[in-house]
Parts: structure tokens; sequence; C-alpha cells
């Protein structure tokens, strides 16, 4: 029942006890899968940069140092209002200067032109996605042509909440997600493992085709 719960507020964060302890659990373990995620997606100075299940808001709170140029914007788009309220306390300042926008969605539509982003980074999202060839295609839509996606997860992680009776029926493995970007028209799919200050994790890179 409660492990039901659990793995119900983490694909969607709702105000309620359980909303607030996954919140503050993402708060506490997830700052270095977010922070490699916004490292790893290359931003440059100018671009338009999508993070998509923001969560609490470190990964925006990250990348938006790399948007050092005045055409430089950042997205997030999340589906939890209850998240919008965390992440906007957290990014308060970004957003009242008009250089952060956060946006209530979901990724199966992405309230974004088609080719407008530069940069999409997501980490430990993809698994509760309703349906990955459309939300992979969806991505791969508002992004410009040559734009550089990057998802983070950690799969020693996974494989120990897996383990704990957590998401339970849900397709969390890479493989599944990968033949996604592939099937939606991304090129160089491919995982690497990574490790950050001891912390293992794994990194999907996919680039927009031209
Ligand atoms: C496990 S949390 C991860 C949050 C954050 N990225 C982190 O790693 O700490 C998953 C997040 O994705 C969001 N999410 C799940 N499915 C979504 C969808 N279809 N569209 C938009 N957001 C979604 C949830 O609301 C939640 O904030």
């Amino acid at each position: 029942m409660l492990l039901n719960k659990l793995t119900q507020q983490l694909g969607h964060p709702r105000h309620s006890f359980t909303g607030w302890l996954v919140k503050t659990v993402l708060e506490n373990i997830n700052e270095t899968l977010e922070g490699n995620a916004a490292k790893l997606v290359q931003i440059q100075p100018d671009n338009t940069v999508l993070e998509v299940g923001f969560g609490p808001g470190l990964g925006l709170q990250k990348a938006i140092h790399y948007l050092t140029e005045s055409k430089g914007i950042l997205y997030g788009l999340d589906y939890s209002e209850y998240i919008h309220n965390v992440a906007s306390k957290r990014l308060q300042e970004q957003i009242a200067s008009g250089k952060t926008k956060l946006l209530l969605g979901s990724v199966e539509k992405i309230p974004l032109p088609d080719s407008s982003v530069d940069r999409v980074f997501h980490c430990n999202c993809y698994y509760y996605w309703p349906d990955l060839k459309t939300c992979s295609a969806e991505l791969h839509r508002v992004m410009k042509p040559d734009g550089l996606m990057v998802a983070t997860m950690s799969m020693i992680w996974m494989k120990k909440v897996v383990s704990l009776g957590l998401l339970q029926g849900i397709k969390w493995q890479p493989e599944y997600y990968m033949d996604a970007l592939q099937a939606t028209g991304f090129r160089d799919v491919r995982m690497e493992e990574m490790e950050d200050k001891g912390f293992k994790f794994n990194a999907i890179f996919a680039t927009a085709s031209k």
C-alpha cells in the first residue's frame, strides 16, 4: 500500500505527506544526477534550454549558471502542480528576472514551438512517461536540428529501488527509452557509465536529426 503510494508520488508528486516525503528525498539524493545532466548537455551561453520533469528544481538551478548571455533562456516543464509550487519558490529570483520559465504540462504535449530548443535534459524521469515514443517524438519536435538531449539515471539505484518493491510494472530500463529515441528521429543514441565523486550513474545522449 505505502509502496504503491510512493511509486505514484515519484511519478506525480502531489500535495500530501507522501508527496512531501518524495520531494524531500529527491532534494537530498538527486543533486549529483541533476547537476551532471545540466553539465553534460553542453549548454551554450545563448541557448534555449528545456528540462523535463524538473521535480524540486535542482537541475534548473544548476543549468541557469551556463546561460550567461541575455538571449539565453531556461524552460522547465512538469505536470505536477505541487512540484511547480516547490520549484517556483526555489527559483523565485530567476523567474522574476525572466530568465527561467516554468511550464505546467506533460511531455506528451510540450507548449513550445517546433525547432525552438537547443538543449534538453532530464533526470529520473522517462520511466513515468505514458508512451515513450509519443514523448520522444515530442521532444524531437521542439528541438532544433542537431540539438543535444541528455538524460541521467542510476542503474544501481534503480535496481535497489525495484528490489524494494517500488516501480512495479514500470519500464525503467534504458533500452526502452533508447529504442524510442532511435525510432523518433534522434541519432547517435548512446549510454555511458559515469562517476562523480564516487557516485556511479548513467547518461543517455541523443542528437536531434538535421
Ligand atoms: C522521480 S521525479 C524526478 C524529479 C527530478 N528530475 C529529480 O531527479 O529529482 C519525476 C518528475 O517527473 C515529472 N513527470 C513525470 N511524468 C511527466 C510527464 N509526462 N510530463 C511532465 N512531467 C512529468 C513528475 O511530476 C516528477 O516531478
